[in-house]
């Protein structure tokens, strides 16, 4: 099996702390990292680095582990442009807008999901997103799910199903039984291409009731559990996914003190030397802040409370629709204040707790030789040269793309 070696680079994020300088991203300066078929094998100085089949000399650049994109809605049809102009002229956002999208994506063939889950997924790696997740929840039928987790499985293995985004027009006045419908054929047809569940729970679209029964569901048949919590009010959602051991939250846009009590509740210390964590991670989705103009989630509360926080796009074509993490880097710094270690820790490794995982989001031996090249000599840049294309070369599984 041949060797790459990723050579002369001037500052590695590593994600393992106590590692180089210390702190969470364990920088390294000077470094090499030496990969073997789609695996780190070894990181050190480069002035020991091994011999190595073929070497690509990054120039003093700094190097990170690709983003980890916790929450994404890629599998839908048309846009709103327009509604984004109405909601910059003065119309608040209310969700409304995703029933819009649904009957675009109903009318859509296979071939037209595809192409833009695709589209999306090359524009997302090329901004350096090595690991994506995608939600269905612009169906809303039994086949329209289950194609669209099937169409979202050929680009990712994180797939959750989202059946319960909101109550189709349809079923405005029976609720209820749309919940039976979720929890019945379309988990059973939607559950062989997910590894996740979500419920919108919020106000207009899912109770706390509805959003127990469902993820209950979910968890039966071995789905894992995430929620969109507290985006547009403070509500249930966050305390519910503690309770039901969430893999993640996502908004925490509204938070209570007992909502960030209740995440915090879930810190543990493994001693697997990474250092505490909360096992219900807070991924905080600035993207729709932005494009939304809505205030901004506190960070720091969370964080200083003991908090793990991920950062992701919620890429979607009505409250987010970027497809950049160093775009959410930059937001979560500016807006959240957030340091620049701390929001490239969450849009990493932060992305990767989010979604259960110990492989990615970090560079160690073992870890999969997902590696981000930027244009620059440190992160720091991420944050400070706002908008500027710095991803240079993106490596995914070992592979340069
Ligand atoms: O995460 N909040 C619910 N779902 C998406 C928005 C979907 C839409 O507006 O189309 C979100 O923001
Ligand atoms: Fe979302």
């Amino acid at each position: 099996m041949s060797t790459l070696l990723v050579d002369n680079i001037g500052e590695l994020v590593t994600n393992v702390p106590g590692h180089g300088e210390g702190g969470p991203l364990g920088l390294r300066r000077r470094a090499a990292v030496l990969v073997e078929a789609g695996e780190v094998v070894w990181v050190g100085p480069a002035r020991d680095a091994p011999a190595a089949d073929r070497r690509i000399d990054v120039d003093g650049a700094a190097v990170l582990p690709g983003f980890v994109d916790s929450h994404a809605h890629l599998v839908f049809a048309g846009d709103r442009a327009a509604e984004f102009a109405a909601r910059m002229a003065g119309q608040p956002y209310t969700g409304g807008g995703i029933r819009t999208t649904v009957g675009a994506t109903r009318a859509a063939s296979d071939d037209e999901l595809r192409a833009t889950v695709r589209r999306l997924r090359g524009e997302a790696l090329r901004q350096g997103t090595t690991t994506i997740e995608v939600k269905s929840g612009y169906g809303l039928t039994v086949t329209d799910e289950a194609r669209s987790l099937r169409i979202a499985a050929e680009v990712t293995d994180e797939t959750t199903f989202l059946g319960a985004h909101v109550v189709p027009a349809e079923y405005a006045d029976r609720p209820d039984d749309y919940v039976g419908l979720v929890c019945g054929p379309m988990l059973a047809a939607a559950a062989p291409y997910a590894r996740w569940v979500d419920v919108f729970c919020e106000r207009g679209a899912f109770d706390a009731d509805h959003t127990r029964a469902i993820l209950t569901c979910g968890q039966a048949v071995g789905l894992g559990v995430r929620v969109h919590a507290n985006q547009l009010a403070p509500g249930p959602g966050v305390r519910l996914g503690v309770e039901l051991g969430a893999a993640s939250v996502d908004h925490c846009t509204h938070l209570t003190d007992a909502d960030v009590d209740a995440l915090a509740s879930t810190r543990v210390d493994p001693g697997d030397g990474d250092g505490p964590h909360t096992t219900t991670v807070a991924t905080l989705l600035p993207g729709a802040e932005f494009s939304t103009r809505s205030p901004y989630p506190d960070a720091r509360r969370l964080l200083d409370a003991g908090v793990t926080v991920a950062l992701a796009t919620d890429c979607n074509p009505g409250s987010s629709y970027t497809s950049s993490m160093p775009f959410c880097v930059a937001l979560a710094v500016r807006e959240m204040r957030m340091t620049p270690a701390e929001a490239v820790w969450a849009a990493t490794a932060g992305g990767a707790r989010a979604l259960r995982r110990d492989d990615i989001g970090v560079l160690r031996p073992g870890a999969r030789a997902d590696l981000v090249v930027l244009d620059a000599p440190s992160h720091l840049h991420l944050a400070y040269r706002p908008g500027v294309p710095l991803i240079r070369q993106v490596l995914h599984n070992g592979v340069p793309q």
